[in-house]
């Protein structure tokens, strides 16, 4: 059960998590905060449930939380940006996760383009909904996963070579109330200075798993297989293939 005292005493946002609503279980904290928007929720509102029971993830996947033993929320926010700005806010939400995994002593990676990696296994992910009118972005859902008390055998089975958790990699049992104020602190302090000289994108190219490394990259119908050369200033991929700069704004790296 979150405890939402030992939450708000971590909490040092101005807006994000200031409202929180809590579900003993729920079936998507992303559905639910869309149903939220259309009651015009206010901006920075959180939504997070102990038990997530039709999690949703990137490319139509499902998402598979551990009752109790991961952090399962979502973030309303309305950015009034560009339209171009929407991949920034999710290499964000990792960056805040991974801030929050190092203070704790994790080396925690970046996968492109929002996978949490932990020595080269999927500890969590983040499912970054938009919606566009009038040329801006109006509303935004981040929705984030994360493993964190879970042991190996509480995984999916089909999952246990690549998935991992907080606790398989670090030995340690966290609180879920002290990280989700601490991934919300971070993840506010770095949307207030995105446009400081402190840019998102180098910070995540520092972050990135794969950085100069071969990928195999899949996009719609697309396989290309080349070097990841970074990130353009919007958060899409490049990737360098015989000689010539590919640039990629949605995909998957198998
Ligand atoms: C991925 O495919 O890696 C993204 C997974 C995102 C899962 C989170 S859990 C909280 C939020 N609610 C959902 O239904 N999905 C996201």
């Amino acid at each position: 059960m979150f405890d939402l005292n030992i939450y708000k005493e971590k909490l040092s946002t101005n807006y994000i998590g200031q409202i929180v609503q809590y579900y003993p279980k729920l079936d998507s904290t992303n559905t639910k905060a869309w149903e939220l928007i259309s009651k015009n929720t206010p901006n920075g509102t959180v939504i997070i449930t102990d038990n997530q029971l039709k999690g949703r993830g990137r490319q139509s996947n499902k998402w598979i939380s551990i009752p109790g033993k991961s952090l399962t929320f979502s973030i309303i926010i309305y950015p009034n940006a560009l339209p171009n700005q929407t991949n920034l806010y999710s290499l964000i939400a990792g960056l805040a996760i991974t801030d929050c995994a190092v203070e704790n002593g994790i080396q925690a990676k970046l996968k492109w383009p929002n996978d949490i990696l932990i020595n080269d296994k999927k500890a969590g992910g983040i499912l970054c909904e938009s919606k566009i009118s009038a040329g801006v972005i109006q509303s935004m859902v981040i929705g984030i996963g994360l493993n964190v008390n879970a042991k190996t055998t509480e995984l999916p089975e089909t999952l246990h070579k690549n998935a991992t958790s907080l606790m398989i990699e670090s030995g340690t049992q966290y609180k879920i109330e002290i990280l989700l104020a601490n991934i919300l602190n971070y993840l506010e302090h770095r949307i207030q200075n995105e446009d400081k000289t402190n840019s998102p994108i180098l910070d995540w190219e520092k972050r990135c798993a794969h950085l100069s490394q071969k990928v195999t990259f899949h996009s719609g119908n697309e396989i290309v297989t080349g070097i990841f050369k970074g990130l353009s200033s919007n958060g899409q991929a490049i990737i360098s293939k015989d000689g010539e700069e590919v640039i990629f704004d949605s995909g998957e790296i198998i």
